[in-house]
């Protein structure tokens, strides 16, 4: 439980700004697993304006501890991701447009086109994770497509106005973890997470993997990188703690907010 994924793609986001050779997202890898990072995640964009192609090659032969790649379904990123062999496959949507991942994956319209990718990248060693809206639609295509886990978007969570959206959000993220759990789903979270808003979700005990970045990485122009991934996992500690204190189940074997 509350496993942390460091993503380090906005380390590469300051290499690319000048077009520099540093910082280099390979340094960022190792100072993250010193700092404690149960993995390292990337973004592999299309566009490739983050992660090259050679941090890639280069973050799978040096990470140690679980390299989790996001990815489009586009064929060339596929054909990528099946010869470098990265430990999980997180399937994501990708618009050139924005930002960073603006919501969820839609499984259910993009189920013909997603399934031959997952056989394809599980056949490859891959485990499989889709990047998914806390909706249960989307929760059964991804069992039905074959997905080990799913990450579940934390927009709605993260960038909640006033308590009612925020209780509503963290409801509805629950319910989502309980129908992920009963069709045999690994549940992980992630987008908007930072040191503010991470221990009501992580306090759940509901989520085996955090995949944050953009708040770590800010983090870090001050404290370095190593030190500000020590605090997130020592928050994300003190909430597993707490959660395992919590009966966290109903009679009915439903997850409990605490
Ligand atoms: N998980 C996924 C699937 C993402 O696309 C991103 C953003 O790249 C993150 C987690 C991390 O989000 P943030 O940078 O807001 O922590």
């Amino acid at each position: 439980m509350n496993k942390l994924g460091v993503n380090i793609d906005h380390v590469a986001t300051v290499r690319q700004a000048r077009g520099a050779d540093e910082p280099d997202p390979v340094w960022a890898a190792v100072q993250a697993e010193l700092g404690g990072a149960d993995g390292i995640t990337i973004h592999l964009r299309e566009d490739r304006r983050h992660i090259t192609d050679r941090d890639a090659e280069l973050l799978k032969q040096t990470v140690a501890s679980k390299l989790n790649l996001e990815m489009a379904i586009a064929p060339e990123i596929v054909k990528i991701a099946v010869r470098l062999k990265p430990d999980q496959c997180t399937l994501v949507p990708e618009r050139r447009q924005e930002l960073t991942t603006e919501g969820g994956l839609n499984v259910t319209r993009l189920k013909r086109r997603i399934k031959p990718v997952v056989t394809r990248l599980r056949r490859a060693g891959c485990l499989l994770s889709a990047f998914i809206e806390p909706d249960e639609t989307q929760l059964r295509a991804s069992a039905e497509c074959g997905f080990d886990a799913v990450e579940l978007w934390t927009g709605e969570y993260a960038h909640a106005k006033d308590d009612a959206a925020f209780s509503q959000a963290l409801d509805r993220l629950v319910r989502a973890v309980e129908t992920g759990w009963k069709l045999g789903l690994d549940v992980h979270a992630g987008h908007g997470l930072t040191y503010r808003n991470i221990e009501p979700i992580a306090e759940l005990g509901a989520f085996s993997e955090f995949n944050i970045g953009h708040s770590i990485v800010a983090r870090a122009m001050f404290s370095g990188l190593r030190e500000a991934v020590r605090e997130m996992k020592d928050l994300l500690n003190g909430a597993a703690q707490r959660a395992a204190a919590y009966d966290l189940r109903d009679e009915q074997g439903d997850l409990v907010m605490p």
